[in-house]
């Protein structure tokens, strides 16, 4: 059984990929401080695979810690690294918070991977590091721009790292997933997004409104030069995301090259705001209350992936359609709320 360290792994996406591992019978050690997740976390993961993953509360930032848990653990097969601060407008307020955490957390996995030979790191880039992209859809060969929040520019900065890193070492392989818009939940309703506060986000802004815990959903933005005027993001269901990884780790492992691949993942389709809105009405039989508002600062226009090279390199295509992300997020929003 191939040994698979998860930081992050009691997270949103990293609960998600957790399970695809454990399903496609990977070992799974799970690191997490547990700033952004809870450790109930480990009781829904084997309640829906009948296995639990191993857990150590651990700080990324905490190199000593770091070092010291992987000298305890041998035969690694390759690392998944989810574990960051991923707030856009918390990290403008607080940068070097995001800075330390993001950059610092990469650092130490590094220096434990040098000290112990482990051959393989997936990273969680997101689309973010495109910055405002000129052609669409965006492909891997697509310019890195520039990112007006600190949180992007530690994903450009963690890839530049990687590039590094790799380009030092001989038997190392490394892939940045550069995610575009993630959404929705496990099928089951036990497991998803867990947002703390009130919600930046499209998804959980709409599912909140539809229970009832916010009172109206505001559509940033109708004047955009898109079908309806409202933006356009590559939404992609948390489950593709997870079974990305799952390609991903196992393509690493049987490539004979050191080498830093970078790859898109999305659906390849754009879906403005009111389409999200429309799916979501559809879904859960609720008449959402909307308003149309201003633009968002620093929203871009329509985003979306280019995904043949995720095709060809991996084998891998999203399944999921807009519907299935939309009925999944209600579920486990409902499931939180305890709505029948
Ligand atoms: P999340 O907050 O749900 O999960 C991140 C996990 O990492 C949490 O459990 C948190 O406790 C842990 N963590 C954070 N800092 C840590 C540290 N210093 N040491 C140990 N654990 C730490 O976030 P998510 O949505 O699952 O995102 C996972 C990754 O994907 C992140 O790197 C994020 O930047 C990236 N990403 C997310 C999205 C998205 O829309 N959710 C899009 C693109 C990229
Ligand atoms: C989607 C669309 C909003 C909320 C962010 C990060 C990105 C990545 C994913 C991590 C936009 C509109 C939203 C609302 C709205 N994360 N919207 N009303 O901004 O594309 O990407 O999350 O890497 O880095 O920037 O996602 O879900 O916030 O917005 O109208 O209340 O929904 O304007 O057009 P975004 P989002």
């Amino acid at each position: 059984m191939k040994k698979i360290i998860v930081t992050g792994g009691t997270g949103y996406i990293g609960s998600h990929t957790v399970i695809e591992l454990l399903n496609n019978d990977y070992e799974v050690h799970i690191i997490d401080n547990l700033s952004n997740s809870d450790i109930s976390m480990l009781d829904r993961i084997e309640k829906i695979t009948q296995k639990r993953p191993s857990f150590t509360q651990l700080d990324l930032r905490d190199k000593t810690e770091v070092i010291s848990f992987f000298n305890g653990i041998s035969n690694i097969e390759g690392i998944i690294h989810f574990a960051a601060l991923k707030s856009v407008g918390e990290s403008v307020k607080m940068p070097v918070k995001y800075y330390e955490n993001n950059v610092m957390g990469l650092c130490s996995l590094l220096e434990a991977i040098e000290l112990n030979d482990i051959p393989n790191l997936v990273f969680s880039s997101s689309a973010t590091v495109y910055g405002s992209p000129k052609n669409l859809p965006v492909t891997e060969k697509s310019p890195i721009g520039y990112t007006p929040s600190p949180y992007g520019a530690t994903k450009q900065m963690c890839e530049r790292i990687i590039e590094d890193f790799t380009y030092s070492k001989s038997n190392f392989k490394a892939m940045s997933l550069r995610y575009f818009n993630p959404i929705g939940a496990h099928d089951n309703g036990l497991i998803g997004e867990l947002p703390t506060g009130i919600p930046n986000n499209l998804m959980p802004y709409i599912t909140q409104t539809g229970a009832g815990v916010r009172n109206q959903l505001s559509v940033f933005g109708s004047d955009y030069n898109t079908p309806d005027g409202t933006a356009i993001r590559d939404y992609i269901h948390v489950s593709d995301v997870a079974s990305a990884h799952v390609h991903a780790i196992d393509f690493l492992t049987n490539y004979g090259e050191s080498k830093h691949f970078k790859v898109n993942i999305g659906t390849g389709t754009g879906l403005s705001v009111l389409e999200v809105i429309k799916s979501f009405e559809k879904t859960s039989g609720i008449k959402l209350n909307y308003i149309l508002t201003d633009r968002r600062e620093g929203d871009v226009e329509a985003v979306y992936a280019n995904v043949t090279y995720a095709q060809n390199l991996l084998n891998w295509k999203a399944k999921y359609g807009i519907d299935q992300m939309t009925k999944s997020a209600w579920l486990w929003e409902k499931a939180m709320r305890n709505i029948n």
